[in-house]
């Protein structure tokens, strides 16, 4: 009887285990690698690929697709070669296992012909990637389309049916052979994200980590920031967190900037920010002002926990010994933690002085640079991280180890997937960093969109600069700055400016109120 209700037992508690409710609860690592897509590969298997560089591609794709858990849940890859005619070498979720799906790739052979590609690309949409038996849960549904030269029929209306069922196309081109705006039609906008070149084949190597990088982007990175005038794929935390909700609003570092004060009895705290993880590299950047405690205790400015409390990313901050702490996952130990201090040769300023900053951290698969008002402090090797887990909470501000709210003035708080922005993203919103060979053009938040405007008249007779003037026309919510004093300026063309010498400006700071307005010296 003991044995029988042993038995019972055990399958009674298995059966717990297996219901759904349990299973949501569990914590799960996500990432790149179990991001949910349905992935086809379009090669080109023309004449003038040549066997031993249709070789290299395949190598290529096998390298590329490594980085993905090729399973029923995670990512299923499709491959067509096409030349005349499409032929589908591996049909969507045929392989349920990477290294089978590896093994076919390496045995595809090529075909030889013309190069059709619009056809191929047809032929994805209407018979590779509607053949998926998972239609309703795959996530992202991404084609790359790998080709040498011109195609000689038209790629634009598949292209643009493809996109049109929400499917990404990346366009990859190799050699000297191909048309520019033929990768520009087939590939999804901006092309500077979804089209990439290589020399030739056998450098094309080159480009495995950043068509590695955009696919994670594409399967971790859902939402974008409008940045500029580009849309930067990544995670707004003043929204997503809720800051903008749960804090006070302050003036922030210059009259065009709005910041947040979290005072002791702010909690935030969210879950669901990084539903598919993190990507392998990404830019994370905050401009903040710590004064009081904030300058001295150390606290996660911002931090990523497991449901049992571990750290998965984090950023902490120590005033009392000048250090800032990044902290992320890895692949021997239970976390790996690297510690930028500030070293006085390099950097003027202080992060704890009781002034606006920002700090940046690129992270990269094997590194991470710090920069302190845009100038680099230090970079620092990593070991390889592991995915994170996904179902605890993002915090901002916390004492390290406990739940308690450390006050801190935030203005901004951003996580970009592409690591590029570390390059775009200055540091124009700091007093300090707007110096005088350097303009930095700020936008405000954007009002209403008013009514069309008059044609323009025609231009005028061009002006002789002296010294370092901008003759731009600029928009009205345009913020301008600069170290010359206003009223050493001339104004030319239909210009009214306003100005305000009381801001922060280190000089002055004007706003052009009209389209057609240069400024000279
Ligand atoms: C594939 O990866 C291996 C190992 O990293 C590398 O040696 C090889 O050059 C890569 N080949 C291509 C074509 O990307
Ligand atoms: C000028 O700057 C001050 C202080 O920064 C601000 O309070 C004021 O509103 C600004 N004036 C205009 C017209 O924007």
């Amino acid at each position: 009887l003991f044995y029988r209700a042993m038995l019972l037992w055990s399958v009674w508690s298995a059966m717990l285990l297996l219901t759904p409710l349990e299973a949501a609860e569990e914590d799960v690592r996500a990432g790149c690698s179990t991001a949910v897509n349905d992935l086809v590969y379009i090669i080109d298997g023309s004449w003038s690929v040549g066997f031993s560089d249709f070789d290299t591609a395949k190598q290529w794709l096998i390298n590329i697709t490594s980085q993905f858990d090729i399973s029923s849940h995670y990512t299923q890859v499709a491959v067509i070669q096409y030349s005349d005619t499409p032929r589908l070498e591996i049909p969507l979720g045929k392989h349920q296992g990477g290294a089978d799906l590896l093994q076919a790739i390496q045995s595809i052979t090529y075909l030889g012909g013309n190069t059709q590609t619009g056809r191929a690309i047809k032929f994805a949409v209407d018979h590779v990637f509607s053949s998926s038996q998972r239609a309703s849960l795959v996530k992202n549904r991404i084609a790359v389309v790998v080709t040498d030269g011109k195609s000689q029929d038209d790629v634009v209306d598949a292209s643009m049916e493809a996109r049109a069922q929400g499917i990404t196309v990346f366009a990859v081109g190799v050699g000297s052979e191909i048309t520019t705006s033929e990768l520009v039609s087939i590939a999804n906008k901006p092309s500077s994200t979804y089209v990439l070149y290589a020399e030739d084949y056998t450098t094309i190597d080159r480009i495995r980590d950043s068509m590695e990088q955009k696919l994670c982007e594409e399967s971790v990175c859902p939402t974008r920031i409008p940045v500029a005038s580009r849309d930067e794929k990544g995670f707004e935390l003043m929204v997503g967190m809720n800051i903008q909700k749960k804090a006070k609003k302050i003036p922030g570092s210059l009259v065009s900037e709005t910041a947040y004060t979290l005072t002791a009895s702010t909690d935030i705290t969210e879950s669901k920010i990084f539903p598919e993880g993190l990507p392998p590299s990404y830019v994370f950047v905050a401009t903040v002002r710590l004064k009081g405690t904030s300058s001295k205790l150390p606290f996660d400015l911002w931090r990523v926990l497991s449901k049992d409390k571990e750290v998965q990313a984090a950023v902490t901050l120590s005033g009392k010994d000048k250090a800032v702490t990044f902290t992320t996952t890895s692949m021997t130990e239970k976390e790996q933690r690297v510690i930028f201090k500030d070293a006085e040769h390099t950097v003027k300023n202080t992060l704890y002085d009781g002034k606006w900053h920002q700090l940046k951290l690129l992270v990269r698969p094997r590194q991470v640079i710090s920069f302190l008002d845009d100038q680099q402090m230090q970079e620092v090797m990593l070991d390889p991280v592991e995915p994170i887990y996904i179902n605890g909470e993002t915090q901002v501000s916390k004492r390290r180890g406990t739940d308690a709210t450390v006050p801190v003035e935030i203005q901004k708080l951003r996580l970009y997937c592409d690591p590029h922005q570390s390059e775009r993203e200055t540091a124009c919103e700091i007093y300090s960093v707007v110096r005088p060979s350097s303009i930095c053009i700020l936008s405000v938040p954007q009002g209403k969109e008013g009514k069309p405007g008059d044609p323009g008249p025609s231009g005028l007779p061009g002006i002789k600069v002296r010294g370092l003037y901008i003759l731009m026309p600029l928009n009205s919510n345009l913020w301008l700055e600069s170290t010359v004093n206003p009223r050493q300026l001339s104004l030319h063309g239909d210009c009214k400016v306003t100005l305000n010498v009381t801001s922060h400006c280190p000089g002055l700071c004007f706003r052009m109120l009209s389209s057609i307005c240069w400024l000279s010296q």
